[in-house]
């Protein structure tokens, strides 16, 4: 069997369980390379024929409205205040991924009644067949994306092979281990100049992390520092659709394999309305 053949089998046997796999991307430090990697891992994960959406947790700065050049005008608060209805705020784009704008603060979900959360959960449920929801967070570990990271299944913290970037990517995983003990932690090193340098940059993480926290971080892999990139923020065409064939574009794909072929050994996806209302609770954790 040829591996796409064999990856279209997984996404299958995944979908048997109808939850939604929620996939939070994060870092320590800003600019690394969340939304870039967060938007092209969704174009790569749906070339698997698989349903994506990706939720733009860090409205403030729009980061995935930038990169694929599209203006929503509608976001998840309206929704939550019953104004829109999921359907009509989902943009759909030609890289066959779904987009959701988030709402632009994470105090505006303290504020709703239980029925206004009932609501929203229920109407989440509709998306609750896509096999993906990949979560775009802003920088840092503010209760805001803390709360997105710890909703989700899964976290992929982003770091370079810069020294701040790696401290500051031991800060985040820090926060969440203390937050959440047995959730799973993959990390990814973006812009690196060799195989080696992504190897080492991700021992490196893995070892204080495994030493000092006693948490155990996985490498998802690398991605080459690529012109390409740049180039394709300033185009506003994801690089994975621009330059297929680039180095950094030839890594994405290799994540997004990784991804799909490693939730059959982890198999807990706890869909959609499972991730929001986990991020209600902690809201009003928070509200406390
Ligand atoms: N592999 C790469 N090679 C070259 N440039 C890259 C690479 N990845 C990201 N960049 C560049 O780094 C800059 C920041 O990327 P991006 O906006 O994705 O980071 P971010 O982590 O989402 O930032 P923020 O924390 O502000 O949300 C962009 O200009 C992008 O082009
Ligand atoms: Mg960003």
């Amino acid at each position: 069997m040829d591996q796409a053949t064999n990856l279209r089998k997984l996404v299958l046997e995944n979908r048997q369980a109808k939850k939604t796999r929620t996939i939070a991307i994060a870092s320590g430090k800003g600019g690394v390379g969340k939304s870039s990697l967060a938007v092209s891992i969704a174009i790569a994960l749906a070339r698997h024929a698989v349903s994506v959406t990706l939720l733009d947790a860090d409205l403030g700065l729009a980061n995935v409205n930038v990169i694929l050049g599209i203006i929503p005008k509608f976001n998840l608060y309206h929704v939550i205040k019953g104004k829109k209805k999921l359907k009509e705020i989902v943009i759909e784009v030609p890289e066959n991924i779904k987009i959701i704008a988030g709402a632009s603060g994470f105090h505006q979900l303290a504020n709703l009644d239980a029925k206004q959360r009932a609501d929203f959960i229920e109407a989440v449920s509709e998306l609750d067949s896509d096999d993906y929801m990949i979560i775009d967070t802003g920088a840092g570990v503010s209760q805001n994306v803390l709360s997105f990271v710890l909703a989700a299944d899964e976290v992929i913290v982003v770091t370079t092979p810069e020294p701040t970037a790696i401290t500051d990517a031991y800060g985040i995983i820090k926060s969440i281990a203390s937050q959440a003990p047995e959730k799973t932690i993959k990390l990814v090193v973006n812009r690196v100049q060799s195989v080696a340098e992504g190897r080492r940059v991700a021992q490196r993480v893995i070892n204080i992390a495994g030493q000092f926290l006693n948490v155990k971080v996985e490498n998802l892999g690398f991605v080459y520092e690529d012109v390409s990139v740049p180039k394709s923020v300033r185009n506003q065409k994801p690089f994975i659709v621009s330059y297929p064939k680039s180095k950094a574009s030839v890594c994405v794909s290799l994540i997004a394999q990784r991804i799909i072929s490693k939730e059959t050994e982890e198999g807990k996806a706890s869909g959609l309305p499972g991730f929001f209302k986990r991020l209600f609770r902690s809201s009003e954790l928070e509200e406390e």
